[in-house]
């Protein structure tokens, strides 16, 4: 008896050895590929400071910059969707639909540049842009009506000290791009690249050493497991045959008017993938797995068994972070006296 129960022990304790090292050099193979993430996103341009932070985030939920008084930055990339509207194509002021799915605002700043075609630098040029009424339309006057609030004027000075006349379209884009940089989210997947290898089940170990093998990690790398380039959208096959797009989206063609760029876009930003559907571009695909498979299939030219679309999926699932207290509270906004 006492020697079956020693076999037993040794055996298990060989076992978990083994187990043990496998997930080390997962882990270890997981810290080559990707980063946990930072506390903050910091620019050198844009240094973060509380009072930038403050006055960002009451801009990003302000919809009396908008033509009609409706639309705020918050409208189409709400918390509570995880920064997105949950929409195919957001809907703008007027009911104009927007030309492609909005991303989520949560870790999107640290990108190789902005939106699906990458044609906003970073996110103080993006806000800017939209703010001075380009690319949609969404937003007039906006410095005049901030200069008539007196709460905002206040928020502006305390933010810029420096400037003799802090309201203005660049330090709107300014101190939004700062509450954006503050939108960080660490995850299961975070603990788990920081040493804690309980942090994953066993099935998202799984489906971690799947995405390596498979050949996501090609593009879907780094501290965003995405986010860092841009790649064509169906390598091995149109995308639109798989995803049924009934518009066909040029991609960064439309930038740069350069052949090599037709069907290329951002390798978009994986963190909360789970929690942001429709996926793609122009949101054509609702469920996660069918945008894995379909991924798979025209990236890698690959057919994965659902066994592996399940366990890729589940790893997927331990990228949902979670958002700070402060990002979660609605601001109270300056009233017009
Ligand atoms: C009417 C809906 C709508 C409003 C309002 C809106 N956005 Fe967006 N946002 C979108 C869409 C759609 C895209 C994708 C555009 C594209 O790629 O062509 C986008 C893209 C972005 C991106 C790029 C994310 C990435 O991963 O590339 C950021 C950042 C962003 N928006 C922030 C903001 C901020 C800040 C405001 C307020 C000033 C704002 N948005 C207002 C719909 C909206
Ligand atoms: C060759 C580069 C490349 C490879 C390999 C690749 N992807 Fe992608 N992925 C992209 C690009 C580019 C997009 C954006 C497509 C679009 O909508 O325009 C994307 C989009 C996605 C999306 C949708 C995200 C969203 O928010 O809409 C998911 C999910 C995804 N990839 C998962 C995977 C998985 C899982 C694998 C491995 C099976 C994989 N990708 C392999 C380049 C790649």
């Amino acid at each position: 008896m006492k020697h079956i129960t020693l076999l037993a022990g040794v055996t298990l304790l060989l076992l978990s050895g083994v187990s043990h090292a496998a997930n080390s050099k997962l882990m270890q193979q997981a810290n080559r590929l990707f980063k946990p993430l930072p506390k903050v996103m910091q620019s050198e341009q844009n240094p973060i400071t509380p009072a930038k932070v403050k006055l960002g985030k009451m801009l990003f939920y302000e919809t009396r910059l908008s033509v009609d008084g409706t639309v705020s930055c918050e409208k189409c990339h709400m918390f509570s969707l995880y920064g997105t509207d949950g929409l195919q194509k957001s809907a703008a002021a007027d009911c104009k639909v927007a030309p492609r799915n909005a991303p989520t605002v949560l870790n999107a700043a640290d990108q190789i540049s902005e939106h699906w075609i990458g044609n906003m630098k970073n996110v103080e040029e993006q806000t800017s842009k939209a703010m001075s009424n380009m690319p949609n339309g969404n937003y007039t006057n906006v410095v005049a009506k901030l200069e008539v609030i007196k709460g905002y004027v206040k928020l502006f000075k305390d933010a810029f000290p420096q400037d003799k006349s802090p309201v203005s379209i660049k330090n709107i884009g300014l101190a939004i791009g700062a509450f954006e940089r503050t939108l960080v989210t660490p995850s299961p997947f975070d603990a788990y690249l920081r040493g804690d290898g309980h942090a994953l089940t066993r099935e998202q170990k799984e489906g971690l050493k799947t995405f390596i093998d498979t050949g996501c990690i090609h593009c879907h790398n780094g501290t965003y497991v995405g986010g860092g380039m841009y790649m064509k959208f169906g390598i091995f096959a149109p995308y639109w045959k798989y995803t049924k797009s009934k518009k066909i989206d040029k991609g960064r063609y439309e930038l740069t008017k350069n052949k090599a760029d037709l069907y290329v876009f951002k390798v978009p930003v994986l963190r909360n993938v789970a929690m942001t559907p429709p996926y793609f571009h122009d949101g054509s695909v609702n469920r996660l797995q069918d945008a894995v498979r379909i991924m798979a299939k025209i990236q890698l030219n690959k057919d994965l068994s659902n066994d592996d679309i399940k366990k890729i999926v589940s790893f997927l699932g331990s990228l949902t972070g979670t958002m700070s207290k402060d990002t979660l509270t609605v601001p109270v906004l300056p009233p017009l006296e």
